[in-house]
């Protein structure tokens, strides 16, 4: 959290009467803004507010993919089979191993989890347990669709699946599936909870038997009711949070998820695509393994679903140990990849990819607007991204010259210009306020900024209010600046907030099995983005207090209030957002010019807390909330307090 040091105003209104009482000062003026809505300063860019992704913290694995079955093709550790575990229940006996001689012929599914039920009758069973992600959510009157690969040895009895307790003393819902055969075969049911099933994650998944034998199980799988129904889809209330946000795109599939730790490990994604059977996964660079059941068309079935644009990043040959590929022929290989890629996604069926993508089931091409060529590559020390970009750009805009390329550096020389960069930021909330006015001066003759990750970094595993503050006032400054500032996305998106599941604190929702929730952050961004017109009218300030922030080797005074207008041309609202960082109340003057006529009646939406390090949790989920309420007295000139510690929206109607 920012330190707070003891003296830290400079000119406010609180500390101004008081010493007006005691008769040493003149008070404060207050603040002014003015804001003059004939005075257009930008238009802002209809994507400005959108989604960043990528495999991290838990992101799809035990989080927004619907899969409850963790380990499902027993690829995650070559020594065991982990999250996995033999039931037995009073005299059966039995055990639970990695098999590799069992292979299901022309899938990848290689490695399988071998039963050998050795003693088994009616009422002791045998079978093997899977722990999900921090166990399965169970909830009442839901439909878990359930399916695997099974083979035995000719001499297996029906299977029983269920959703039962950790102990087996409670079945959540089961199901027969009949008895299977020598050959490997797939299975599926449906499990049903009853209405009076009491929400719980404490449970297990397990397949099981009462007859003496052998058993192989592959591909395990087990799904909850998914947004819009898709197959394979997503967790519905994640999802909702998102739609709720309004965002215009969402950028996939990285981050450092799209490099890998090495050129070997980069986000591999043909092995992304077509039937599970066919997808072995692949290592990630947060410390887990991707099953890649979030694939390139999920991620499109994703952004589909919100009804958002994808901003598709291509690996564009460095990696995040250090390794290169050399611009040249050594990189055309990588180059025609992404060019594959860019066809899956946007080809008509005809084409090659768009041909595979029809037949994974999208004969519509997805709309493909940017394309990103690489993450960070200002960390290469090879220094080759100038030419690794140029060799990408030109390759993508002969054959799709409408396609904007966003570089993610910038270095001299750079023989293309990009039409777009991306930069990161990530920081306290001192810094971001402190820079808030950062793209006021930008060069509006260079690319455009895509602003792909950015974040104020305090609270774990999700932000706290002063991260909101801090977030929103740099907000102010990307919305103020929009004409360049064209999109902007935080990150990190999603942290399963369980024991093991965060490597990146400061994190915008967080989630375990059951349950989910917006942090602080979240709700700012969900009021910037729903409160947005189309044009940026200028707002000026003056009295505006400052607070020093304690920065070696000098302070440095910050402002206390940070503000942005903009107005929709069709109604002539206006969203006026205010952000105060100030631990006092502040009564801001305001004076409209522009308009003939400001309703006396409009909104005001505010998020706030008692203290800047209070936060939400999945305990509180909603313990810090905007809350809207009606307001009146408004008009041409009004006077407005601001509650301490708030991010602010006042909606005013004008003609
Ligand atoms: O958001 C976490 C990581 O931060 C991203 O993967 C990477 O691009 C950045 O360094």
């Amino acid at each position: 959290m920012r330190p707070v040091p003891a003296f830290f105003f400079v000119a406010t209104a609180a500390l101004a009467v008081e010493s007006f009482a005691l008769g040493q000062t003149t008070p404060a003026p207050p603040p002014v803004l003015t804001i003059d809505a004939g005075r257009v300063t930008a238009r802002v860019s209809p994507t400005l507010y959108g989604l960043m992704t990528e495999e991290i913290n838990y992101s799809y694995e035990g989080g927004l993919y619907g899969e409850l079955i963790r380990n499902r093709i027993f690829r995650d550790d070559a020594r065991e089979a982990s999250h996995w575990s033999v039931v037995h229940d009073r005299n059966g006996i039995g055990a639970i191993s990695l098999d590799e001689s069992q292979p299901i012929p022309g899938t990848v599914l290689t490695k399988c989890v071998k039963l050998d039920a050795s003693q088994a009758s009616t009422g002791h069973r045998i079978g093997v347990a899977n722990d999900g992600y921090w166990g399965i959510p169970v909830k009442p009157k839901t439909s878990y669709q359930a399916s695997f690969y099974a083979k035995g040895d000719g001499s297996n009895s029906p299977l029983t699946v269920s959703v039962e307790s950790n102990d087996g003393a409670k079945v959540f819902a089961k199901a027969q599936v009949p008895e299977i055969n020598g050959q490997w075969r797939k299975y599926t049911t449906v499990l049903t909870t009853g209405d009076d099933v009491a929400p719980t994650a404490s449970a297990r998944f397990v397949i099981s038997t009462e007859k003496p034998g052998r058993l192989w199980f592959n591909l395990v799988s087990l799904f909850p009711p998914t947004y819009n129904n898709r197959p394979n889809g997503n967790r519905m209330d994640i999802m909702q949070l998102l739609a709720d946000m309004k965002p215009a795109f969402l950028r996939l599939p990285g981050g450092n998820f799209l490099e890998g730790d090495t050129v070997a490990e980069r986000f591999p994604w043909k092995k992304t695509i077509g039937p599970l059977e066919q997808r072995p996964g692949h290592r990630g660079c947060w410390g887990y393994g991707a099953s890649d059941g979030m694939g390139l068309l999920e991620f499109m079935e994703w952004c589909e679903d919100l009804g958002i644009q994808p901003v598709l990043a291509v690996y564009a040959g460095y990696s995040l140990k250090g390794e290169h590929v050399d611009p040249g022929a050594g990189l055309q290989p990588f180059v025609d990849d992404a060019l594959d890629e860019i066809e899956y996604v946007t080809g008509g069926p005809s084409t090659k990819w768009g041909f595979e993508r029809a037949k994974d089931g999208h004969p519509a091409p997805f709309r493909l607007a940017y394309v990103e060529i690489g993450n960070e590559d200002q960390f290469d020390r090879s220094h080759s991204y100038n030419r690794r970009f140029a060799q990408f750009y030109e390759a993508i805009k002969k054959k799709y010259p409408g396609l904007l390329c966003i570089a993610t550096t910038c270095e001299k020389g750079i023989p293309w210009k990009p039409d777009v960069i991306d930069e990161h930021y990530y920081r306290n909330a001192w810094e971001m306020e402190g820079d808030a006015t950062h793209y006021d001066a930008y060069d509006r003759k260079g690319p455009k900024v895509f602003v792909g990750e950015w974040a104020t970094r305090e609270g774990e595993p999700t932000t706290n209010l002063n991260a909101a503050l801090g977030d929103a006032a740099w907000m102010t400054g990307m919305e103020r600046n929009s004409d360049v500032v064209v999109l902007a996305s935080y990150a990190p998106l999603f942290v399963n907030v369980n024991k093991g599941g965060m490597q990146w604190g400061s994190n915008l929702i967080g989630y375990d099995a059951l349950n989910s929730y917006g942090s602080p952050s979240y709700y700012a961004q969900k009021m910037f983005n729903t409160y947005l017109g189309d044009s940026v009218i200028s707002v000026t300030g003056v009295n505006i207090p400052t607070q020093a922030w304690q920065r070696p080797p000098a302070p440095k005074q910050v402002p206390t209030l940070f503000f942005v207008a903009t107005r929709a041309s069709g109604s002539g609202t206006i969203y006026l957002k205010v952000v105060n960082t100030a631990g006092f109340a502040q009564s801001v003057q305001f004076h409209l010019n522009g308009v003939r006529h400001v309703a006396p009646d409009g909104l005001s939406v505010v998020l706030t807390s008692a203290h800047p390090g209070d936060t939400n949790s999945i305990t509180e989920p909603t313990k810090i909330m905007p809350v809207t309420s009606k307001i009146s007295g408004l008009g041409t000139s009004f006077t407005h307090a601001f509650a301490p510690d708030s991010v602010n929206v006042l909606q005013l109607e004008t003609q």
